[in-house]
């Protein structure tokens, strides 16, 4: 006889997500300096259905660091900073066992210091401690699109000098608190790098007449980055465990024509590709045949693959938002192009409601690497109404119930899924559009786009609702 699964395993992590450049504010106390997200301006008059990146030329960023007169979001956050207390109250009023928060390099070494910045340290003292004495468990990723402007004006990820100054930055974290945290990934959404290059590998594009190129180097150093923390955790305490992790971009192909199929299949593995090297400890053929073929010259030593095939991660956390259709005709290797699937419907900033695509994408990482999974943010952005102190977000709770029976459905089939962790439970500042107005939270907050409001928090109807869900252990829905 074999044992079936039924349902959430005891001990199931449930919680929320992150961001220490979206939520903290108070961008210059205590010696903290400016990162990447800090220069991120709210643009009032941005098309919602244009992912509007943070991407800069040597000439946009000269201009954007003189800017005094545009309102610059991400340096205020949702006042978390001042207000971590309540809103780990707040947390733990709705039964979270677990938090998923990120610490700001720009804090702990504002200009690359030998010494960390014992200020920004003892921030973190303090919030990791109200986490854990609010019975949750701590998950703490080291760079979450907060890259100090210094390591961008080396030249960013793709500088090999970088990849020490961030790994005594992660070294400093993992001494400090790693006998609390048990759970660490090293970068948000490491494959993203078509979407963010600046936030997330701190380059500008016209840094060199081969971007791409550029873009697979800064990778190649993250990647060996993230296998030297593993080594360092390893020799320091056997229960840390670090991430991978990746924003879900699993593709669909168009149609059905064979060209279709492949073609998403292509894609695909070349979003596998960093989960693959991270997992699997080294570069799969196909993605070194593309570098070939497109003139990219990564620079991998030997003792470089010793080090990936050695220090492969321990789990793979993952960003689910919406589902993603490729056309081979219209679409290029460019994973931000996609053609749009007429089957579903989608929010304002056009990501569309899928939950069978969720249970996808768990099923195929599962069968690919059987490593633990980690839903490391999921949620649904909208622009709610607040009326008479709450907002009736029942769109939201649809959403999150349909995403949570997939997620059951994954684990009856044997999915190792550890921990689910929707985004942004109290309100925060957009990462992609720096609006305050694109809300995942359960906890509404009282700030409009131009940072206007008390600040104040106020439950949502999902605010019960996930308390009851976190109470039946994923049987209430
Ligand atoms: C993820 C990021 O990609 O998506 C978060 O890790 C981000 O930082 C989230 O906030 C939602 O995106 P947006 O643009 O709606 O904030």
């Amino acid at each position: 006889m074999y044992q079936l699964e039924t349902g959430f395993p005891e001990g199931f992590l449930w919680g929320g997500a992150t961001a220490a450049c979206q939520i903290e504010g108070a961008y210059d106390v205590d010696g903290r300096s400016l990162s990447t997200s800090d220069i991120h301006r709210y643009e009032p008059h941005l098309n919602r259905k244009e992912l509007v990146e943070n991407e800069h030329t040597r000439a946009s960023l000269e201009a954007v660091l003189k800017d005094e007169a545009s309102y610059f979001p991400k340096r205020y956050g949702n006042d978390f900073y001042h207000r971590y207390q309540e809103d780990i109250g707040l947390m733990k009023e709705m039964g979270f066992n677990s938090f998923r928060l990120s610490i700001a390099w720009p804090r702990i070494f504002p200009q690359g210091e030998a010494q960390p910045n014992e200020e920004g340290l003892a921030f973190y003292d303090k919030v990791i401690d109200e986490v854990i004495a609010n019975g949750m468990e701590p998950i703490v990723t080291m760079l979450h699109y907060d890259i100090p402007l210094h390591i961008v004006s080396l030249g960013g990820f793709k500088n090999p000098k970088v990849i020490d100054y961030m790994v005594h930055y992660g070294e400093t974290l993992l001494q400090r608190y790693g006998h609390k945290v048990k759970y660490w990934i090293p970068f948000n959404q490491i494959n993203l790098i078509q979407y963010c290059g600046f936030k997330s590998l701190g380059l500008v594009t016209d840094g060199s007449d081969h971007f791409e190129e550029d873009q697979y180097q800064a990778i190649h150093h993250q990647f060996l980055i993230n296998a030297k923390l593993k080594e360092i955790a390893k020799t320091m305490a056997s229960e840390i465990q670090i991430g991978i992790m990746l924003a879900d971009c699993t593709f669909a192909p168009h149609t059905c024509r064979p060209e279709d199929v492949v073609f998403a299949m292509k894609r695909n593995r070349m979003q596998y590709f960093f989960s693959d090297v991270a997992l699997r400890g080294a570069y799969p053929m196909h993605m070194l045949r593309y570098f070939n073929e497109q003139g990219i010259n990564v620079k991998i030593t030997e003792a470089d693959k010793q080090l990936l095939k050695q220090h492969t991660s321990d789990f793979l956390a993952f960003s689910y938002y919406y589902s993603r259709t490729v056309d081979a005709e219209k679409n290029t290797m460019d994973a931000a192009d996609i053609t749009e699937n007429p089957y579903l419907k989608g929010n304002d900033w056009g990501w569309t409601i899928d939950p069978l695509g969720f249970y996808n994408c768990m099923s195929q990482y599962w069968d690919r690497y059987q490593k633990p999974l980690m839903v490391a943010e999921n949620g649904f952005g909208y622009e709610d109404v607040f009326v008479d102190g709450t907002v009736h977000d029942q769109y939201r709770i649809d959403y999150l119930r349909e995403h949570i029976k997939a997620m059951k459905e994954a684990i009856k089939d044997g999915v190792e899924v550890m921990a689910y962790l929707p985004w942004g439970p109290i309100d925060l500042v957009s990462s992609g559009t720096a609006e305050m107005s694109k809300r995942y939270g359960f906890v509404y907050v009282d700030f409009d786009d131009l940072g206007r409001g008390t600040g104040n928090r106020y439950k949502k109807d999902s605010f019960d609702w996930y308390k009851k869900v976190i109470e039946s252990n994923g049987e209430v829905l």
